[in-house]
Formats: C-alpha cells, sequence, structure tokens
C-alpha cells in the first residue's frame, strides 16, 4: 500500500472508529477459532478493538479441546441435541480444557514485544464467577448430568470491570448456588451476557456468514429472513449459530455479526469496511430504500463504474450524475454502503416512465434486493401518474421478464426515446403496465 492509500484507507475508517468508540461488543470465539492459524492476529484485532476505546467481553468456546482431553483420558465424546452429556470424568477434562484454553487467550493477550501489533497495548483481561448455572436434567430420557444452561448473569459486576478499562474474558463454565461447576455452551454464554448488558454488537467468530440453500453467503438479514433461512438448514453448527443471534436479537441486541476465523482479518473488516465480510442480523429489514441525495453520488458511482466498464450499463459522468439525482433512489446496507441503485426518468410520453441504472452490489445478488427497488420504483412510477414502465437492456433481459416485463420494440418507445435509440448498443426493449 503506497502512502496516499494507507492515508486513504486510514481516513476511511475514522467514521466507524468514532461510532463504535464507548460501545459494548460481546465478542463469542469458538474453540475451532483458537485452533486456527489466524488465532494470534485474531486476538490482536480484538485487542485493537479495545485500545479504540470498544468495551470488549470475550467469551470462548473449548468444544475441540474438550474432545481432545476426553479422548487423552479414554472417555467417550456423548452428545445429545448438539449438547455434551457431562459426567463428573467429562467434567474434570471440561474444567482442564476450558482452564488451558482460557490461559492460552489471556498469555496471548499479555504480549508485549516491540514489532508486534501488541506492543504498548497493556491490556487487563477479567475473569469471575458472573455466569449463574443451572443443571439441564434429564431430556427424553438422558441426564445431562453437569451440563448446563445460563441461570443468570452478573451485569453489574461485568459493567464495572468494563467501566474500569478492562477486557472481561469469560468461559463456558457457570456455578451453581450450591457450588457445583457446569459445563455451558460458549454461544448460550454470550448471547446471556450481550442480552444482559445490552450490548450493541453480539459478534459470533466461527463460521463466515449465513449461507442459503445455494450456497452463497447472505450479507445481511432481518429476523423474518433469518427465520426462513433456519427452516431449510441441514448443519446443526450453522443453525445452533443462526438461533443464537435470533435469541439475541429478540432479546435486545441491536445487531448480531457471523464472522468467519479462516480470513485473516475478517473482524477488522467487518467492523471498519463497508463492504464487511460476514453477515449481520438485524430485528427490522437491513437494506433501507430511500430517495437518492447529492451525497451519495460517490457511492453510487463506485456501484456503477464496474458496470459501465463492462458495458453492462451506459456510462455516465459525475455531473451527470449529480444533476439527475433526484431520480435515484438507492439500497443503503445499515453500515452505510450503498448497495443498490435504480433511476426512474420521465420520458415525452407523460404516462410512460424509463426505468435505467438497476445496479445491486455483486455481494448483495440474489437476496431479492434488486426485485424490492424495482418495486419502490414502480410505486414511484405510479404516484408520478405514469402506467407504464420502460426498460432497455443488454445482459439483464430475463430478469426483466421474471419480473413482469415483456418483450417490446422500438416503434413502442415514446417519441424521444425512438429517435435517440442507441443502433450500435442494440439494446432489447421490455414494458410494464403498471
Ligand atoms: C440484475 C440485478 C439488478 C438483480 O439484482 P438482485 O438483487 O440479485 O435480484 P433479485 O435477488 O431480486 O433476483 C435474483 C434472481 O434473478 C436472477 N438473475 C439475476 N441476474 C439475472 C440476469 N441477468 N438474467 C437472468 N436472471 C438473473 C438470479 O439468478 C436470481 O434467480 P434465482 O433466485 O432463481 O436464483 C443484479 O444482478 C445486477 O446488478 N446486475 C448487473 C447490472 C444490470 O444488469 N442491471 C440491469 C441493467 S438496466
Amino acid at each position: 500500500m503506497n502512502n496516499k492509500s494507507y492515508v486513504d484507507f486510514f481516513r476511511q475508517t475514522s467514521p466507524y472508529i468514532h461510532a463504535h468508540r464507548g460501545k459494548t461488543f460481546v465478542i463469542a470465539i469458538s474453540g475451532e477459532a483458537i485452533l486456527a492459524p489466524n488465532f494470534h492476529s485474531m486476538v490482536h484485532d480484538i485487542a485493537l478493538l479495545q485500545s479504540l476505546g470498544m468495551r470488549i467481553v470475550l467469551v470462548h468456546g473449548a468444544r475441540p479441546q474438550i474432545d481432545q482431553r476426553l479422548q487423552l483420558s479414554n472417555i467417550g465424546v456423548k452428545f445429545k441435541n448438539h449438547t455434551r452429556v457431562t459426567d463428573p470424568n467429562a467434567m474434570q477434562c471440561v474444567k482442564e480444557a476450558v482452564g488451558s484454553t482460557r490461559l492460552t487467550i489471556e498469555s496471548e493477550l499479555s504480549m508485549g514485544l516491540p514489532n508486534s501489533p501488541m506492543h504498548g497495548a497493556h491490556i487487563s483481561v477479567v475473569g469471575g464467577n458472573f455466569i449463574t448455572a443451572k443443571p439441564i436434567g434429564i431430556q427424553d430420557g438422558i441426564d445431562f448430568q453437569r451440563a448446563g444452561q445460563v441461570r443468570r448473569i452478573d451485569n453489574k459486576a461485568i459493567d464495572a470491570q468494563l467501566s474500569n478499562g478492562s477486557m472481561v474474558l469469560i468461559s463456558p463454565i457457570g456455578f451453581s448456588p450450591t457450588g457445583e461447576a457446569f459445563n455451558l455452551s460458549y454461544l448460550d454464554v454470550a448471547s446471556h451476557v450481550a442480552m444482559a448488558l445490552s450490548a450493541e454488537k453480539l459478534i459470533l467468530i466461527s463460521q463466515p456468514g449465513a449461507i442459503n440453500d445455494k450456497e452463497r453467503l447472505l450479507r445481511s438479514l432481518s429476523l423474518p429472513q433469518l427465520a426462513e433461512l433456519q427452516e431449510t438448514l441441514k448443519d446443526p453448527e450453522h443453525a445452533e449459530l443462526l438461533g443464537t443471534a435470533s435469541v439475541a436479537c429478540y432479546g435486545g441486541v441491536e445487531r448480531v455479526h457471523l464472522v468467519g476465523y479462516q480470513e485473516d482479518g475478517a473482524l477488522l473488516k467487518e467492523l471498519f469496511t463497508r463492504e464487511g465480510s460476514g453477515t449481520l442480523i438485524m430485528k427490522e429489514c437491513a437494506e433501507v430504500i430511500r430517495p437518492a441525495s447529492i451525497e451519495d453520488v460517490g457511492g453510487i458511482l463506485s456501484l456503477i463504474t464496474p458496470l459501465e466498464d463492462q458495458s453492462v450499463l451506459v456510462k455516465r459522468s459525475r455531473e451527470l450524475l449529480e444533476t439527475e439525482i433526484t431520480r435515484f433512489k438507492v439500497v443503503v446496507h445499515p453500515e452505510g454502503l450503498i448497495v443498490g441503485c435504480a433511476a426512474l426518468y420521465p420520458t415525452t410520453d407523460l404516462a410512460v416512465g424509463e426505468v435505467a441504472c438497476v445496479a445491486i452490489h455483486p455481494e448483495f445478488h440474489d437476496q431479492g434486493i434488486g426485485a424490492r427497488l424495482l418495486s419502490e420504483i414502480e410505486s414511484d412510477g405510479k404516484v408520478s401518474g405514469m402506467n407504464e414502465l420502460l426498460v432497455m437492456t443488454t445482459t439483464t433481459a430475463h430478469w426483466f421478464l421474471e419480473n413482469g416485463f415483456n418483450e417490446a420494440n422500438i416503434r413502442d418507445l415514446p417519441e424521444n426515446k425512438q429517435s435517440m435509440y442507441n443502433y450500435q448498443r442494440n439494446s432489447r426493449i421490455f414494458c410494464k403496465a403498471i
């Protein structure tokens, strides 16, 4: 990266630094992520968040570490409904594995070598008996023994530590009022902590994000969309992650992020870039469609320029876009990125409007955003007294057909559109009565 792009990049992150400062983020990191080669840089990235003024509660998992211990002690691994049946011998292994995993994280966070990202970080990491647990008990005849559920979170004690400037590290073990320790799901702990603290974000570092049945990463989901997706899920781990996100959102956590551990820097990308890296889950519909304003010109240009370069869209200069900005609608992701745009132009026939410059950011394709945008444009047309829309396209004929348009020809165009028709471009023409 040269000096100029380094400075530009740093400046672009500043709105996110301002927005996140002083906010409470609960970060749940899976046991698999702790074993990954990226783990060192991941912890250093989390330390950076703390240095930038975010209040961090880190909850860790330890499933593969516990499996390893059980194997070493020749104790069978027993799961029912994705929960470990934990007898007293297995519980001993759980304590050892969780304790050792916790120490690994603490030592990483204590690093301060010169020439390392942790130099000068001085992070104070605290833990404690913040989680009260209760046994799961017997279900379908199976006694889960020392496997437990969260009963209560001491949010005041956690909050006091955060206000002191410490990072709170929570392990997936809770204690009952009878003095017993219980093995908990780190996701259950993380969602309860996030709800009890009314955290601004719950970040689950595990799989790269929510994936639909076409193996496509979904960049954002509202709760109704999440519920629809949950019905189609086959992978129990994926289902557990999405279930946690849903519980936390219904429980008042504003935003839940799913971030992969395999991509280096995915957490920072998710929090400090408009593109993000994983999936954002929110209660309401995540993307907002609104009329464009002059401030959106830069965002629209970065969306449409690659499509203009491929001749999918007709070239528009910045000046032209600025003059015509009131004709545009944009789709805005909650983190500020413009992920879609479309324009509606009048023609010489007042009853006919032209839809143009329809574009959705490639990472947001196939999530129904284009169809939603088109239907908003149709409503705008109706409000303006139009009864027909036309569109000219070279590559997207089928998409318009599937959205209710019918093929037409040049003679069907309003006068000004006929005289300006670009024969070299040879676009196909589609119309829709509205
Ligand atoms: C066309 C475009 C706007 C669709 O946006 P989107 O948000 O992905 O659309 P939706 O989610 O509503 O619809 C997705 C469906 O349309 C299909 N589709 C997308 N582009 C298509 C195309 N060019 N031809 C045929 N079908 C297409 C998808 O395969 C998907 O179908 P499926 O659900 O059966 O798999 C988007 O692909 C895009 O920006 N393309 C580049 C720009 C462009 O061509 N603009 C039109 C010029 S005016």
